[in-house]
């Protein structure tokens, strides 16, 4: 395929697009009863199960998405993205979050230069300065030690730590190493969210982290500020040096806001916002809650995952499956979302995360060589854990709009487990649901069955369910740090699937500039009209009037 060739030009999208025809003739109850095809939808990765046979799709499918990722050149640009090779093209950067997690001896380049070992280096120095402030040697301006951390930090910069920080929350063996110390996380601007961050903790045993790839985010940069303050009105200004670390790919402007560049960790522009969880951005503040030894084994996850992604046949390629599947759903059957539903609680900040993961990757209009593209690329992801979304939305796609769904397992509790009479346990009861719910998605319930149930005939439309709704499963041993790593990675990689088969680029962001330069000329006219009286200017009728309003009425 010549580079400036869209995919959908392709014999093999030609050929998936006639074949979906096919396959919206047969129900997924019928798919379901070959036997052979189920098993061939099975894959196992050290420690984690995928189960894809309630996917709307046969052994024939799965062979013509293969032809898909042929001539998408699925593998090469794999390879070019481990080799260090510019893909991300319209910031002329390497993608190069694997380098992140890869053990200490391996080899890495990025513009002719091995990155591992500058990895190696700040995260030994990440495991220096969070054992010395866990163990009291670094201790805040009054001599006392800094047990309470916030990290300051939006987008990327907050959702991957949040998410990891949650699911290891719940894991005993991290927990006690967290024992005594308090993590937080303040990402909104809004004063509410400061507030919360701040309640209850004591600036002379508050270390702040404030985390910001290039240091010149709004949001960030005015809560960090506000923190200072907060800070130096308790301890004076000289207490930021002991009080405030940074991480960054902007050491220049660390510096300059005041903070020391000692107490600056750096990462590399090679690393998307999004994708740096496994960077500094992650590691400093989760190594700060729960040691050096916990976050090395979730890092240790991840990187089991990027060598057989890197390396596995796609036919066991767990993040090149779950791609090709969402390609699958999203460009042949037009399903335009994708639900992600953990029953796990701890995973409750997964979804979240993925979201910016996702959809700041995908969701976008050109290809990778800037031409307009005539097909929808990424999806709506959302979700909860099970048993929440089973009473929230859940009605919506059983007997509404259909929306492929994730259900993510885990066969061994983090958690003790209660008896109780009726059901075995409680995490039993946690996964019959588990394994329920896609069943009813895929086999629904006809009239004839609700007949032979006696159900009123009037009530008989309404308790229909048509069924054929297409999800997946995965199932994972356990969830420990190496477990969240592995999920991490995998979804990491199936979203750069997914763009590699479409063409795009999905490690830009263009998408977010418009808004955040809109603000800033309505942050200029707010100032204006506050401080010098001025009025409303440059603005169509409708945000002249409601800024008029809120100007009036926020000061009264
Ligand atoms: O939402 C836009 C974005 O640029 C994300 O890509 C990024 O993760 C986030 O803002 C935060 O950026 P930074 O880490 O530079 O503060």
């Amino acid at each position: 395929m010549a580079s400036s060739t869209l995919i959908c030009e392709t014999q093999p999208w030609k050929d998936l697009k006639s074949h979906v025809e096919d396959i919206k003739k047969t129900h997924l109850r019928e798919l379901l009863s070959d036997t052979d095809r189920c098993k061939s939808m099975v894959v196992d990765f050290d420690g984690i199960t995928l189960d894809y046979s309630r996917q709307r799709a046969t052994p024939g499918t799965m062979d013509k998405l293969y032809n898909l990722a042929e001539g998408a050149h699925l593998k090469e640009k794999i390879d070019r993205m481990f080799n260090g090779e510019h893909i991300n093209s319209t910031e002329n950067r390497s993608v190069l979050h694997v380098a992140l997690r890869a053990p200490r001896d391996a080899v890495m380049q990025s513009d002719g230069k091995n990155v591992v070992p500058d990895v190696w280096n700040v995260l030994d120095k990440i495991k220096d300065f969070s054992e010395m402030v866990r163990n009291g040697s670094w201790v805040g301006a009054t001599g006392k030690a800094l047990t309470d951390v916030i990290s300051v930090g939006i987008g990327g910069s907050f959702l991957g730590p949040l998410f990891v920080h949650t699911a290891l929350q719940a894991d005993p063996e991290a927990s006690k190493c967290a024992r005594g110390r308090q993590l937080r996380f303040l990402a909104n601007v809004d004063p509410i969210d400061v507030a919360r961050n701040i309640a209850g903790l004591k600036p002379e045993t508050t270390l702040v982290v404030v985390v910001s790839k290039t240091f010149t985010t709004a949001e960030t940069m005015l809560n960090a500020r506000t923190l200072r303050a907060w800070i130096s009105k308790e301890l004076g200004q000289s207490a930021v040096a002991k009080h405030m670390v940074a991480v960054s790919t902007n050491l220049a402007l660390v510096e300059k806001f005041g903070i020391d560049p000692n107490n600056a960790f750096a990462f590399w522009d090679w690393v998307g916002g999004r994708y740096s969880v496994c960077s500094a951005v992650g590691v400093l503040p989760l190594s700060l809650q729960y040691g050096f030894t916990v976050v090395d084994k979730f890092l240790k996850g991840a990187s089991s995952i990027d060598q057989h992604f890197y390396s596995a046949p796609f036919e066991k390629n767990l993040p090149v499956l779950l791609g090709m599947l969402s390609v699958w759903n999203v460009s042949f059957f037009g399903y335009p979302a994708r639900a992600i539903l953990p029953y796990s609680q701890a995973l409750e900040k997964f979804a979240p995360h993925i979201q910016q993961v996702s959809m700041e990757s995908n969701g976008k209009g050109v290809s990778i060589d800037g031409k307009p593209l005539p097909f929808e690329t990424g999806e709506i992801d959302f979700g909860e854990p099970g048993a929440y979304g089973q009473r929230s939305f859940y009605q919506l796609i059983h007997q509404g709009r259909v929306i492929p769904c994730d259900f993510i397992g885990v066969m061994k509790s983090q958690q003790p487990v209660y008896l109780e009479g009726e059901v075995a346990n409680n995490h039993d009861e946690l996964m019959s649901n588990f394994f329920a719910q896609p069943d009813a998605l895929a086999y629904g319930k006809t009239p004839e069955e609700l007949q032979k149930e006696n159900v009123p005939q009037h009530l008989v439309p309404h308790k229909t369910f048509s069924g054929n709704r297409p999800s997946l499963s995965l199932l994972l041993s356990s969830l420990d740090a190496y477990k969240i790593g592995q999920l991490l990675a995998i979804y990491e990689h199936r979203v750069a699937v997914q763009g590699f088969i479409w063409g795009i680029n999905s490690f830009d962001q263009w998408g977010v500039e418009l808004g955040k330069s809109l603000a800033t000329q309505v942050r200029k006219q707010l100032h204006a009209s506050r401080v010098k009286g001025e009025p409303v200017d440059g603005f169509n009728f409708s945000t002249t009037t409601m800024l008029s309003k809120f100007l009036k009425e926020s000061s009264e």
